[in-house]
């Protein structure tokens, strides 16, 4: 945040016709629920989700936290997100595919429709998935994972998408966690222009200790060569051929779970984040026509993975939830060249896009000079998220992306908040590139300080929400104490324990908040959360190894990178360089994936730490950046620590 920060206003052609055009309409939401805060949900409840049987209580605090929305209250998401839509718009475009070899294929409401539910009776007749089963949906960015995700919703089983990026054995660690019945996989997809191969990490990973699984289903994708074991292997493309297109929507509770999503926090082993089907399905789509201003001939375009929690709200659930039209595309956005993406914007008309900082960054370098070859005047809307932005990549994003006319919405939210939290309104928030502005409507994000009181602008503190919001984060799977540890006890408002995002921030003089990021050890490499304590347990792994700790890296280009401190076994320090950084990564790809490899791998001869035993992160952050240690380091076990890794680092 600096004093000079310029502050563009909504241009006068996206306020006119905004679904929210100036503050006053702006403020009368936010007073409305600050008013009456169940009033305000239940009005938006009621008049946008299609209920089976009303509910008859809005909020439920009795067993906080572990609050309750909607409750008695019946519904079915993938009836909220194509059914109801089938009497206006069946011939609509629901999803626009494009495939990384530019293979194209268009479903309207009415063709997803019918492929959800031929996919939901194979799911449930002859694999005998029942409602709250777990499904691990393993997949490319191809229409069926949002068919299969879809079709788990309408028979009621509790997906869990694990992002193809992550390895088998990060892939075995949600599939046991979840206690799956099934694993719905592809024979592979492009990337890069080659074909790749996913089955035989769904193989590897079903090697041990997952029993509970009894089938996989596998999507012909790339028509690759891959082993098929009998009996428990299955082509979906065969089998879902011979199943009929009516399926009934299972009527769920508000409050059963619709779906798990892992992620990672400051210990251990990732979350299974719990979402619920009412009060997800519900904010899904009212930021969709407040943040993005979904209207009825608007082209969506997303391009995060469906694995993260922005390509189930905001490929998937939100946009069909308004009965909008998604874009998906498969592969990476640099190929064959930086302007695939202009080109598809040109192509579709995509009038809002949705992407991530270190993209922008990523598409400004590689391919300054593409956007001018393309029309992308059909753009109104730009949206970013997962890290804060950084001056430089906004103005290219406005200017050069935007034609300095359409609005950026910088939207701050976790795959623990369900949506959006913080975000400008695209007609009415004057925005101020890094600031992801205010909390929308009826959430109360707020900085704050441990208990509770506000921070003075300027003053960092913690980024708590303090009230409970319908599309939150139910429990931890199979870990309610994890749940109320991890996000309940960091902050009290008026004595009772608040959300706490990880996140720090501080206000502006003008109220605007900015994100100062993570406040625990959970790091962002482009976009990707990681628990630095799941790297340091990937790394301690390798044999040479006795002592690792993780930070992350100020990067220009990802955000954050991964630096790794190690210490080696013995007195043999030839052994290390080259081998062993080899033999790190490998491990961490193992274990992980390729996305948390280490950037820097620096061997010193050990650790600053108190005399407990407590690694001072702070000391390494400051080491990694190359700044000067100010920290009182005579309370460490070993005060000339930090010259000895400081030598070692220059070595
Ligand atoms: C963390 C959540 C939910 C979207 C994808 C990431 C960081 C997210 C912003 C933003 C600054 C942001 C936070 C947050 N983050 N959006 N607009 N500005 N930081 O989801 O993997 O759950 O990560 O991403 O640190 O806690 P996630």
């Amino acid at each position: 945040m600096s004093e000079s920060v310029q502050t563009f206003f909504p241009s006068r052609e996206v306020a006119r016709r905004a679904n929210i055009k100036n503050m006053c309409e702006y403020q009368d939401l936010r007073l409305e629920a600050e008013e009456n805060y169940e009033g305000f949900w239940d009005r938006l409840a009621r008049e946008n989700i299609d209920w089976f049987e009303p509910y008859n209580k809005v909020l439920d605090e009795a067993n906080a936290p572990f609050y309750k929305w909607f409750t008695g209250g019946k519904l079915n998401v993938a009836h909220q997100c194509l059914d109801r839509h089938l009497k206006d718009r069946k011939n609509k475009a629901a999803i626009i595919f494009e495939g990384e070899p530019g293979d194209k294929r268009v479903l309207t409401y009415l063709e997803l429709h019918y492929e959800v539910n031929k996919t939901a009776n194979l799911l449930k007749n002859k694999f005998k998935i029942q409602k709250g089963d777990r499904v691990v949906i393993y997949m490319p960015m191809i229409p069926e994972a949002a068919i299969t995700m879809l079709a788990c919703a309408r028979i009621g089983a509790i997906h869990s998408v694990v992002f193809g990026g992550f390895s088998s054995e990060a892939l075995r660690d949600r599939v046991i966690d979840a206690k799956a019945k099934m694993v719905i996989t592809a024979d592979g997809a492009y990337r890069r222009g080659k074909p790749y191969l996913l089955k035989p990490m769904v193989d590897e990973a079903l090697k041990e200790g997952c029993e509970c699984v009894e089938s996989v289903l596998i999507v012909e994708r790339n028509g690759q060569d891959i082993d098929y074991v009998p009996g428990r292997d299955y082509v979906y493309n065969e089998l879902v051929e011979n199943e009929s297109p009516v399926c009934e929507a299972e009527p769920m509770e508000s409050e059963d779970p619709l779906f798990l999503l892992y992620t990672s926090g400051s210990t251990g082993k990732p979350k299974g984040v719990q979402h619920s089907q009412a009060g997800y399905i519900l904010w899904a789509q009212m930021t969709m026509k407040w943040v993005f201003d979904m209207k009825e001939s608007d082209t969506f375009w997303c391009t995060a993975d469906v694995g993260w929690i922005t390509g189930h709200t905001y490929i998937l659930y939100g946009p069909l939830a308004v009965g909008g039209t998604t874009v998906m595309y498969e592969g990476v956005p640099v190929y064959p060249d930086a302007g695939r993406l202009w080109r598809m914007v040109e192509e579709y008309k995509v009038d809002q896009f949705y992407t991530a900082p270190t993209l922008i960054r990523l598409l400004h370098k590689v391919g300054a000079d593409e956007p001018a070859k393309y029309d992308l005047s059909s753009l109104r809307i730009l949206g970013t998220v997962g890290e804060p932005i950084n001056p430089d990549a906004w103005m290219w994003y406005y200017d050069t992306i935007g034609g300095s006319r359409c609005p950026i919405v910088d939207t701050w939210w976790q795959t623990e908040t369900g949506g959006h939290m913080i975000s400008p309104l695209p007609g009415a928030t004057p925005i101020k590139p890094g600031s992801a502005t205010f909390p929308l409507p009826g959430i109360c994000a707020e900085v704050i300080d441990e208990e509770g009181n506000k921070k003075a602008p300027g003053e960092k503190g913690l980024l708590c929400v303090t009230k409970p919001w319908p599309s939150m984060i139910r429990t931890i799977w199979g870990d309610p104490d994890r749940f109320e540890s991890s996000y309940f006890s960091a902050a009290k408002v008026d004595g009772k324990p608040v959300y706490f995002s990880g996140d720090g921030a501080v206000y502006d003089e003008e109220g605007y908040i900015w994100i100062t990021g993570r406040v625990d050890d959970v790091i962002n490499v482009s976009g990707h959360r990681m628990g630095t304590a799941e790297i340091e347990a990937a790394i301690g792994n390798c044999e040479k190894v006795a002592e690792v700790a993780v930070v992350g890296k100020p990067d220009a280009l990802k955000g954050e990178s991964v630096f790794a401190y190690v210490v080696l076994k013995g007195e043999d320090t030839l052994i290390k360089e080259m081998d062993v950084v080899q033999e790190i990564n490998k491990v961490i790809t193992k274990e992980i994936g390729p996305i948390a490899k280490a950037d820097a791998i620096k061997f010193v001869p050990g650790l600053p730490k108190t005399r407990s035993g407590k690694i001072m992160r702070r000391i390494l952050r400051s080491l990694a950046k190359g700044e000067e240690i100010t920290q009182d380091v005579s309370t460490l076990e070993d005060p000339t620590i930090v010259d000895k890794i400081q030598a070692s680092m220059k070595e």
